[in-house]
């Protein structure tokens, strides 16, 4: 495997941070030396320095993307920690739908801010499809981001392998929403009729995003520093409705980053709320 040199780390950890915020600190050579010893080979460089130097020069950004693949942790699960999406289910939806739909149906807008491979969207389409039903009057938006192109290509594709279906999906859940495919499983039309996904980086300005009810950004500030997680949830702030949702990961918290937003309990969970 391609060792990366002393001076090739601060050069190509600034890179990756440019485009993507994820801070990597000296202590993490090997974190690059694994993540990236595969695509350097294939690429044919042989010092960081070269790798470094044929992404910066790629105007079409295919390696950038590329690098952006191979450093994304993309690890996530379906209905990972439960509690979010019993509060969705017993709190958020039911007060929502109450207060929004006085004059008509409600119409609401949900984002999963770092949707990875999609299992967080889709566990929030299944709970929102038993809670309404096939007949629902309201309209529901949901839209899944991510940075990664390849984490982006699997949510749209709803297509998981075994390993990724025994992983937090009820076996009930798992046979009423699913069709086998080739050995893997696909996620049926009409939890995937529900959703959209798109590639967007949470570094970048938040444009033409429109305001949202319910939002998850959930396990991907840890890998921001703590600037830019500041940054970040005071963007979050800006597109949330003021009486909006907000939930973060199980093992993260708002405290002394963004003071716009107070924690709420609710039987076992925590959300967030604009002050
Ligand atoms: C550990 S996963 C979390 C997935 C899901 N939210 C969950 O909690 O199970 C983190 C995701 O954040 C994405 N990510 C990292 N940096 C990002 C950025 N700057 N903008 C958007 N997504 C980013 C990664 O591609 C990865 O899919």
């Amino acid at each position: 495997m391609v060792k990366i040199r002393p001076e090739e780390i601060k050069i190509f950890s600034n890179y990756i941070y440019s485009v993507t915020g994820i801070s990597i600190d000296a202590s993490k050579a090997y974190l690059l030396e694994t993540r990236f010893g595969k695509l350097l080979e294939q690429e044919g460089c042989s010092s960081f320095g070269d790798f470094y130097h044929k992404a910066k020069s790629d105007s079409r950004k295919i390696l950038e993307k590329r690098i952006i693949d191979a450093i994304t942790t993309n690890e996530t699960l379906f209905f990972r920690d439960n509690s979010p999406f019993d509060l969705l289910k017993h709190k958020i939806m039911p007060d929502l739908i109450d207060t929004r739909s006085g004059k008509g149906p409600a119409n609401l807008r949900i984002w999963s801010s770092a949707c990875s491979t999609g299992q967080e969207l889709y566990s929030i389409a299944i709970v929102i499809k038993e809670l309404l039903g096939n007949h629902c009057p309201h309209k529901i938006t949901l839209m899944g981001t991510d940075l990664s192109d390849a984490a982006v290509a699997q949510a749209s594709a709803g297509t998981y392998n075994k390993f990724e279906i025994e992983r937090g999906l009820p076996r009930e859940k798992l046979q009423r929403y699913f069709t086998p495919a080739g050995g893997n499983w696909k996620i049926k039309d009409e939890i995937r009729a529900m959703v959209t996904f798109r590639r967007m980086n949470l570094m970048q300005p938040f444009v033409g995003l429109g305001k949202f009810d319910i939002i998850f950004c959930r396990n991907v500030a840890i890998y921001f520093t703590l600037q830019d997680r500041k940054k970040l949830f005071d963007k979050i702030a800006d597109v949330l409705e003021p009486d909006g949702y907000l939930l973060i990961g199980s093992t993260e918290s708002l405290t002394g980053i963004c003071p716009r937003f107070v924690p709420k309990r609710h039987l076992r969970s925590v959300y967030y709320q604009l002050k």
